[in-house]
């Protein structure tokens, strides 16, 4: 049995952590069928991926706590390796991937959902950094990724306090793009899904890498990042596909690559 659920929606990718009774929380058995199912996942034909909690109550609840809970030093180390390298092998992944998230995403749910490119929300979804009220700090990359990803201070008080923020205001802190009634997440997080698999993949997959990379290195060099993937792009049929169809006032053919 796999903790994992995936489904194939022509160019989409739908996978569901799927541990409803103990509110998907990751443990490590749940890492490993995420990484297995990320590697299954045919990157030939999947032009975005969706991921997702099963139920309507949660996203992932963070990393087990009851399999933390007896973790020497060196396994709790191990353990956020587990974690950070399936998470870092979800924001390398070449195609874009949406978190629907679908009602709490604490500790190592919110580390889960900023780990993929966009987030969208359910009214019902909270999201928080708990970890610090257990006697640890975030592992599956927290202090990092949401400090990236919101303001610097507001990310502090979330991970120093715990302070738990509900759909609302992760939309006001440019937390999540979008909040959605429960109901019309997934639907919302398709229709969005196929309007990136819409455009042109090898240049999709070109602005993920030059954004990802780009934002690790200084400007000089990351518009030299950027340079270079523009330059690959006339390479591609999608490119003389969709400027030839630009200049002729028609409709491109759908990109192949
Ligand atoms: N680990 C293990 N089990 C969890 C869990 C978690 N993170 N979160 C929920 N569960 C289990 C509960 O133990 C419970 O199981 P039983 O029915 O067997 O008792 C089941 O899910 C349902 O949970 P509750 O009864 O607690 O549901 P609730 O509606 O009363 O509360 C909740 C929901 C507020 C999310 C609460 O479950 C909660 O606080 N969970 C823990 C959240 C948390 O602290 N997450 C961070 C974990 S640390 C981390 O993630 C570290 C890291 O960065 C890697």
């Amino acid at each position: 049995m796999s903790y994992i659920k995936y489904e194939q929606n022509g160019f989409v990718g739908v996978l569901t952590i799927d541990r409803e009774k103990a509110l998907n929380a990751l443990n490590s058995e749940v890492l490993a069928d995420l990484d297995a199912a990320l590697d299954a996942i045919d990157l030939d034909s999947t032009r975005c991926l969706i991921i997702t909690g099963a139920g309507q109550k949660s996203f992932v609840a963070g990393a087990d706590i009851g399999e933390m809970s007896t973790l020497t030093k060196a396994e709790g180390e191990a353990f956020g390796k587990k974690g950070n390298d399936v998470f870092r092998k979800i924001e390398t992944l070449p195609i874009p991937v949406i978190a629907a998230v679908n009602g709490f995403a604490l500790g190592g749910g919110c580390e889960l959902s900023l780990s993929c490119d966009i987030r969208l929300a359910a009214e019902n979804a909270v999201f928080g950094q708990p970890e610090t009220g257990l006697g640890i700090t975030p592992g599956f990359g927290g202090t990092q990724r949401l400090a990236r990803t919101i303001n610097v201070g507001k990310a502090k008080e979330m991970i120093y306090a715990g302070t738990k923020v509900k759909a609302p205001e992760a939309l006001s802190l440019g937390l999540v793009s979008a909040v959605y009634p429960a109901e019309e997440l997934m639907p919302a997080a398709m229709k969005l899904a196929e309007r990136i698999s819409a455009n042109a993949p090898i240049a999709v997959r070109a602005c993920k890498k030059a954004i990802n990379d780009g934002l690790q290195v200084n400007m000089d060099e990351a518009i030299v990042i950027e340079e270079k993937l523009f330059g690959s792009c006339f390479e591609t049929e999608d490119q003389k596909n969709g400027m030839t169809a630009f200049v002729e006032k028609r409709k491109p053919e759908p990109f192949v690559n």
